[in-house]
């Protein structure tokens, strides 16, 4: 398919009927499709959007083309789940039906109000000449399900910034309601800015935040602050970033700054860190962090990049969800682990406790490429854990540690099918040296997710092994390795 604008933008009732589903069932049969992560049933997904409790469930919406593996007319798209695990499908939420986002319903975020969701959105539209417009919406989400659009623009592009004003995040403080949005300047530079309001309708810009940081790129996408222990940590993807102010390896990175304290008059953080990357993988972007009614800080990201290819289109559809993560800081580092719900997922489990100097040999497989794998490896072993590999084949993906130098490496190997990439197929960690390792692997059959040292770092990829027998774990190298591997079952 040639992927023109005009086709990108064809209304979703001009698609002939059947079609939809021809990518949906192209989809089920994928070898890559995941068991127990959040995937499109054909065509596009990427931003989480508004992640809430509300109504007795969690809410979870995510940036959707219905129609191919490509950025096109986007919508809302809902799940829901009792546990942040098992996540029910409810079809497409807000859709691109007005002249306020007559070009997609972007990315945006939800707050709990009285009795309903209100939803908060960045509608997107591309005037004759094809220029951007944007607008900043809301809308009700009603117990019942039904969800009603406020047909008045709430924010309008401010003076001095651009069209790429979009992706706002809302929360309540003090008994008002405020958005951190992101935006980029006249003169294209990156700026997170805040807004507050008391009725949701009327909104007052109440200045930039002020992250002691003066390049955050050209445009900022997708900005959260969220305060865990009373500390502020902005979670945000500043694109075109500088190399010198913060070093990625991939195209944008999802980066995040964590204060000492918020300054709410001068909108500052006190003691900003430096700025770090959320993710030391391959595929992570457009974290939506969230302050839980439960107290915890809990994150989703989408496993995607901007502008990159997906492997998957020739099927039709592309990218995933990550699992939930709870986000704490341990001495002003952010740490994520997977939520402790994830543990309903287990089944049957094994332990394993090997010498690595007696060749390659296989971890415990209990359900290939569905699995959760945990892994201690002592102080001085040095070695690779293949991953997605078959028995007389290299691993899809190789993760390569050397705990004397500290030294952790994650590379795509050629096992695996990669899109030709101009940003490399390795990434790699600094590990405090001379230490012992712990790692948490998440396998889901095109899904990687390791959790370092507790949650510490995490390195998070996509991986499509050539065949669908390869997935099993193996390990080689010097020195001792243990743990324990658990089948996981399907999400219900
Ligand atoms: C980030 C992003 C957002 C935008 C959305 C559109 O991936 O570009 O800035 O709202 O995707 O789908």
């Amino acid at each position: 398919t040639d992927w023109t604008r005009e086709l990108r933008y064809t209304p979703y009732a001009d698609w002939p009927e059947g079609y939809q589903e021809s990518l949906r069932k192209s989809q089920a049969a994928s070898d890559w499709r995941a068991a127990y992560h959040i995937q499109p049933a054909g065509g596009l997904l990427n931003d989480p959007n508004g992640f809430s409790y509300f109504n007795g469930q969690w809410q979870l919406f995510y940036q959707y083309y219905p129609y191919g593996p490509v950025h096109g007319l986007k919508s809302w798209y809902q799940m829901t789940s009792d546990n942040l695990v098992d996540w029910q499908d409810q079809g497409l939420a807000l859709q691109p039906d007005t002249p306020y986002d007559s070009h997609g319903v972007y990315s945006g975020s939800a707050l709990p109000v009285g009795d309903k969701l209100f939803l908060m959105y960045t509608g997107n539209v591309r005037d004759v000449d094809g220029d951007r417009e944007t607008y900043q919406m809301g809308a009700w989400l009603a117990q019942d399900g039904q969800i009603e659009k406020i047909d008045q623009v709430l924010i309008h592009q401010p003076q001095g910034y651009t069209a790429d004003f979009r992706d706002p995040q809302i929360f309540r403080r003090a008994g008002q309601y405020w958005i951190c949005i992101g935006a980029q300047t006249v003169n294209r530079e990156g700026r997170v800015l805040m807004y507050k309001s008391d009725d949701l309708l009327n909104w007052e810009m109440a200045g930039e935040l002020d992250l002691g940081q003066a390049d955050l790129g050209y445009m900022v996408e997708c900005p959260n602050l969220v305060f865990i222990d009373d500390q502020p940590v902005l979670i945000f993807c500043p694109q075109g970033l500088d190399q010198e102010t913060a070093a990625y390896a991939n195209i944008y990175p999802n980066m995040y700054i964590v204060g000492r304290a918020f300054d709410w008059d001068k909108l500052a953080f006190v003691d900003p860190s430096p700025m770090q990357l959320v993710d030391q993988g391959f595929d992570l972007y457009a974290s939506q962090a969230i302050q839980a009614p439960d107290g915890r800080v809990l994150a989703v990201s989408w496993l995607g990049l901007p502008d990159m290819p997906a492997v998957t289109a020739e099927e039709g559809w592309a990218h995933s969800l990550s699992l939930v993560k709870e986000l704490t800081l341990v001495d002003g580092r952010l740490y994520q682990r997977p939520v402790d719900e994830l543990h309903v997922l287990r089944q049957d489990s094994s332990d394993f406790s090997l010498d690595l100097a007696e060749g390659r040999q296989s971890l415990p497989s209990l359900c290939a490429g569905q699995e959760e794998i945990q892994i201690h490896l002592a102080p001085g072993s040095k070695g690779r854990l293949e991953l997605f590999a078959a028995a007389d084949a290299e691993g899809a993906v190789v993760l390569a540690f050397d705990l004397e130098a500290g030294q952790l490496t994650l590379e795509q190997t050629a096992a695996g099918v990669r899109m030709a990439s101009d940003y490399g197929y390795q990434r790699a960690l600094d590990l405090p040296a001379g230490q012992a390792l712990n790692l948490t692997l998440y396998l889901d059959h095109s899904l990687l997710e390791i959790f370092v040292n507790g949650g510490e770092e995490t390195l998070t990829t996509p991986v499509y092994p050539r065949s669908k027998e390869a997935g099993q774990t193996y390990i080689q190298g010097s020195g001792q390795v243990s743990g324990q591997v658990w089948a996981l079952r399907a999400m219900e």
